[in-house]
């Protein structure tokens, strides 16, 4: 998607003016504020009715802007060099010389940091003089937002400005992963994490229980679209929208693909406006067909998991 720099401009004018606005990144969009500002971050929960205490990602254009606010160590180096720019998220400690809001890390020591791939948001990152805190740009417990229509439908006229960058490439949010300590991993996500313990060289600590709460953003109820869903289902009912991760030769309007060819890169990238799709649609439940829990069929299993919890 090509962007204009007139839009890039009218985006800085909001954020300058502590605003929030969407923001195109490659997993899902953002909703984004500056984050060194009390009065942008407080609007940032106010907007998705997210609860204080649940932390949010700061996004910097590389890290050596990202070493004013944090320290980095050894793992870091090694993962940011292979996957960053891309769908990771690392949690790192905060310098005591850091102005990132309070309200970011609800008052913690630790910071999520991300370093987005998408063309736009790099560009925009480029001409701040401050970084972006930025969750996914839905309402809390909601389905992700993947395209610039679906930010308008969470958040109509409450918000001052969209960045449209076109569809989202990944379509699931980032992989995080806690570095403060034992590398551990606190949510799958849209980089494969057999593909990170490669680079580190042994298999990753999972703390994605949300019982564990590390992670608090990581609740029961998560990426729903406000209907009943059900997964590994053999058949669905009459009624019932039935989502498919490979496309079948019939013409029943209640089947719904994720991919042509069980492809789960493609199932990743089609999910939420799978999701958003059939709730827009007057459904009133959801089947899921079993979906393989290889790649990023575990992060997709994961979303669908949380949001079988209606
Ligand atoms: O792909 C993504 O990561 C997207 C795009 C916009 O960058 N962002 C995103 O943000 O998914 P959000 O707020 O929807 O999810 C962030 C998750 C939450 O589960 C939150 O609890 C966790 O990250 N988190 C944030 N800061 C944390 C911290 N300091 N320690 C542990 N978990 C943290
Ligand atoms: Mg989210």
């Amino acid at each position: 998607m090509k962007f204009n720099q007139s839009n890039i401009k009218k985006a800085i004018k909001y954020l300058d003016k502590d605003y929030c606005i969407g923001v195109p990144t490659e997993t899902v969009y953002g909703l984004a504020a500056n984050a060194y500002s009390n009065l942008a971050i407080t609007k940032i929960f106010d907007l998705k009715k997210r609860p204080k205490n649940n932390p949010l990602i700061v996004h910097y254009l590389d890290a050596v802007s990202l070493k004013k606010d944090c320290l980095i160590n050894d793992n870091f180096i090694k993962l940011y060099k292979k996957f960053s720019p891309g769908p990771i998220t690392y949690i790192l400690k905060l310098k005591k010389s850091s102005k990132i809001s309070k309200y970011v890390t609800n008052k913690k020591k630790y910071l999520a940091v991300r370093f987005p791939k998408h063309k736009i948001f790099k560009e925009l990152l480029k001409q701040l003089d401050y970084p972006l805190a930025a969750p996914s740009a839905n309402i809390t417990t909601k389905v992700s937002a993947v395209q610039a229509k679906d930010v308008k439908e969470e958040f109509g006229s409450k918000i001052k400005y969209i960045l449209d960058g076109g569809r989202c490439a990944i379509g699931i949010e980032s992989t995080i992963i806690d570095l403060t300590d034992k590398p551990a991993i606190l949510r799958l996500g849209g980089l494969d994490i057999s593909k990170i313990q490669k680079i580190l060289g042994y298999k990753l600590d999972m703390n994605i229980n949300p019982k564990r709460k590390k992670s608090p953003g990581q609740s029961l109820l998560h990426y729903s679209p406000g209907i009943p869903l059900k997964m590994n289902a053999l058949k669905a009912k009459k009624d019932e929208a039935f989502i498919l991760i490979k496309k079948r030769n019939t013409k029943l309007k209640n089947y719904f693909y994720l991919s042509v060819k069980n492809d789960l890169n493609e199932a990743a990238k089609n999910l939420y406006s799978c999701l958003r799709k059939i709730k827009n649609k007057g459904y009133k439940s959801i089947a899921v067909e079993k979906i393989s829990n290889k790649g990023l069929g575990k992060a997709i299993n994961d979303r669908l998991n949380r949001a079988s919890n209606y």
